[in-house]
């Protein structure tokens, strides 16, 4: 089984010339970088960070497993209502480990798998048109929120379950539901316990962005025919190699160079996976991130906000789109390249009549060659980047990318010295949204709006 790696030789003033870090600069951060790696190992041992004991689950996972097999061929189609951390892992699983067209596929090719849908928003015409296409009657749909309590999964779950009842009865709809929620509290918990509705135990240790090796993201996979088991011992694989040595701990370097390139004024970290299946890990990077490290804080009396942004790209397709950019514009960014060894297809060019340069070379060789490309041209122009390499995509490989990004996030949080575990701005969207909607118990939030609202009326600029 192969282990991912992390190069990060052009962050480095050697080949990123002044806009690198000098290896001093680098040596110099080790004794914060190892107070970091001490303040996480001691949040985990007084059980604050959920996250770190998922990999370690497997008995669980193995309950998943097999509930999964049992259930899947029941249906036809898995939906998985859920938003932000309830949703986002769910997808990058799916698109990084199965086929990438896996809804288009014959029954037969998904090994009687149910297709996987995953309505990350409330925009009707996203629900209605999801209603069009699911037969309820072999619909299973699994409800995930951590509090219980977001409108947007509420809502649809709401608007899913009506037409669930109109089709297979009071009696019965709730044979075509999971929840996915906290053990005790919220609104969804009450539920599954009054309607007796299968369902699982989001840990309350486990923050969303941080949850997809939990019963978030474990369940979908696993009703898609995944190997959750091995998700899991790529993330404790992982855990291993990120000890107290932190010069040979993955996560624990890629906070340090991510952290030195942002006090260099290099804010924007562009994830561009070479390889369409990681396209959606980029979009669960891209939450993971900014939710986490995008926080007003206090250092030394003085009221500070943080925040490198995280950007999605993808290769060889945004060269054509982004790449001008990062070679050429503003000196703000820094490149994370995810890198594929081996990919699970290899595409013959085929000849031409007429002799052409591509001939009998493949795609495997092409999006290689475009990729090596990119890196050198962003180099050679010192733009600082850096590589982690995936021998294959598979759920070993994904779970170690997981789990290392994920502690990397921890480490740089204590780097900043912020919150990497909170949300607040999140859940003051969450509760002008309630005041709005009329929820009891937020009529100040309301009244707080409707002010805004109509002061910016008096005075609108718009054309
Ligand atoms: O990372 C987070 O905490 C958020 O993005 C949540 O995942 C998101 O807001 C959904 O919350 P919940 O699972 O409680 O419905």
């Amino acid at each position: 089984m192969g282990s991912i790696r992390l190069d990060y030789s052009n962050c480095m003033s050697d080949f990123a010339g002044e806009h690198g870090i000098d290896l001093q600069e680098l040596q110099a951060l080790y004794p914060k970088l190892t107070s970091a790696y001490s303040i996480i190992q001691q949040k985990k041992a007084k059980g604050m960070l959920g996250f770190m004991e998922l990999p370690y689950k497997t008995e669980e996972a193995k309950k998943i497993s097999s509930f999964a097999k049992k259930e899947r061929t029941k249906f036809d189609d898995f939906v998985v209502i859920g938003i932000g951390g309830s949703a986002l892992g769910n997808i990058a699983v799916q698109t990084a480990l199965n086929h990438l067209n896996w809804n288009l596929l014959s029954k037969k090719q998904r090994k009687n798998c149910p297709r996987l849908f995953v309505p990350d928003n409330v925009d009707p015409e996203l629900i209605k048109g999801l209603l069009d296409v699911l037969n309820l009657k072999k619909v299973v749909f699994n409800i995930i929120s951590k509090s219980g309590t977001t409108a947007e999964c509420l809502a649809n779950f709401f608007i899913l379950k009506n037409a669930l009842i109109k089709k297979v009865g009071v009696k019965n709809w709730q044979k075509h539901v999971i929840i996915s929620t906290d053990e005790k509290k919220g609104y969804l918990r009450e539920l599954a316990n009054k309607e007796g509705i299968a369902s699982f135990v989001i840990p309350a240790n486990v923050g969303g962005r941080f949850s997809v090796l939990s019963p978030v993201g474990l369940i979908s996979a696993a009703y898609s025919g995944l190997n959750i088991e091995k998700l899991l011992q790529g993330a404790k694989d992982m855990d291993e190699r990120c000890g107290q040595d932190i010069t040979t701990n993955p996560a624990a370097i890629y906070a340090a160079i991510q952290y030195l390139m942002y006090q260099k004024g290099k804010k924007i970290n562009v994830m561009m996976p070479y390889c369409q299946a990681l396209k959606d890990v980029s979009d669960w990077f891209r939450q993971l991130w900014a939710e986490s490290l995008g926080k007003r804080t206090n250092i030394k009396n003085e009221v500070v906000n943080i925040g490198p942004t995280p950007v999605k790209a993808l290769g060889a397709t945004d060269q054509h789109s982004q790449v001008q950019l990062y070679i050429e514009g503003s000196y703000d960014k820094v490149i994370t390249f995810l890198s594929v060894e081996k990919y699970r297809s290899n595409v013959v060019i085929p000849s031409t009549k007429e002799k052409h340069y591509l001939e009998k070379h493949t795609l495997n060789e092409l999006i290689k060659c475009e990729e090596e490309a990119t890196r050198v041209a962003l180099t050679k122009q010192m733009r600082p980047n850096c590589t982690i390499t995936i021998p294959e995509v598979n759920e070993h490989t994904i779970g170690q990318i997981f789990y290392m990004l994920e502690l990397a996030t921890a480490y740089i949080g204590e780097l900043f010295e912020i919150n990497a575990f909170d949300q607040p701005g999140v859940e003051l969207g969450k509760v002008l949204t309630y005041g709005l909607m009329g929820r009891s118990g937020f009529e100040k939030e309301k009244k707080e709006i409707e002010e805004f609202l109509a002061k910016k009326k008096e005075s609108t600029y718009a054309v």
